[in-house]
């Protein structure tokens, strides 16, 4: 970029932040590369239609595959409105979560591997899992969170993907959603999503299940939502 482009986009920043102060922190979160643009991927259900937003239940746990083929990522509606949250990081940086998408802004989707070390939903067991409001957790007593048993790392799904407590150290990465006409589309990751991490460390597992690590790695155009029963054996809540 040479410098009268430099200084073009600046203005044109500067404008469209004057305009609506989010696209400062999206644009600081793109700078620091908390954004990351993959396919606009519809959303289908099992038989390969759309799936409309009537056809995603409050509080259960939907799980489909983005931006790879191999990476998990939780579904969820909240059943009431989810606004727009700044998302902390503990090196003091953060980013803008947008909030939930349809109708009542109330469907949100996180990345469904840990971020803690990387224990993700396989067609095993999950010990990551949402815990609905009248589903408490056993251990931790609290519900309407995302939790992994694993070390009990507890995300929250309302506000961005948060760390609520426990040993992770960023908070879950969020699937961006866009909505249109009842349709849902995944269309970027934000937050810190650990791919990489997650590709190294179920390279063993991944090889087995697709064949090759470059076949896990494959991105997606289109989304399969199941529900997470029908994916997993044993649903592990804790
Ligand atoms: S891997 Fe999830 S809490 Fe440690």
């Amino acid at each position: 970029m040479d410098r009268r482009d430099f200084v073009r986009a600046c203005a044109t920043t500067a404008l469209a932040c004057a305009i609506d102060p989010s696209v400062f922190s999206k644009a600081i979160a793109q700078t620091q590369g908390m954004v990351k643009t993959f396919s606009r991927a519809p959303l289908l259900t099992q038989d390969g239609k759309p799936l409309r937003e009537s056809q995603i239940q409050p509080h259960k746990n939907y799980i489909f595959f983005y931006p790879y083929v191999s990476t998990p990522c939780f579904l969820i509606n909240l059943g009431e409105e989810v606004s727009a949250q700044e998302v902390k990081l503990k090196s003091g940086q953060s980013y803008r979560w947008p909030g939930g998408v349809g109708s009542k802004k109330s469907i949100v989707a996180y990345s469904a591997i840990c971020a803690h070390q990387w224990s993700y939903p396989t067609k095993q067991y999950s010990f990551i899992n949402y815990y609905p409001p009248n589903k408490p957790s056993d251990t931790t007593k609290r519900a309407g969170i995302i939790q992994c048993c694993a070390h009990l790392a507890l995300y929250d799904p309302k506000a961005g993907g948060a760390i609520l407590d426990g040993p992770a150290e960023a908070p879950l990465a969020a699937i961006l959603l866009e909505e249109k006409d009842g349709q849902i589309f995944a269309t970027g990751v934000i937050g810190r999503d650990q791919f990489n991490e997650f590709f190294e460390n179920a390279k063993q597992e991944l090889r087995q299940q697709y064949g090759s690590s470059a076949k896990a790695r494959e991105q997606v155009d289109k989304c399969v939502v199941q529900e997470i029963e029908k994916y997993v054996q044993s649903v592990v809540m804790c």
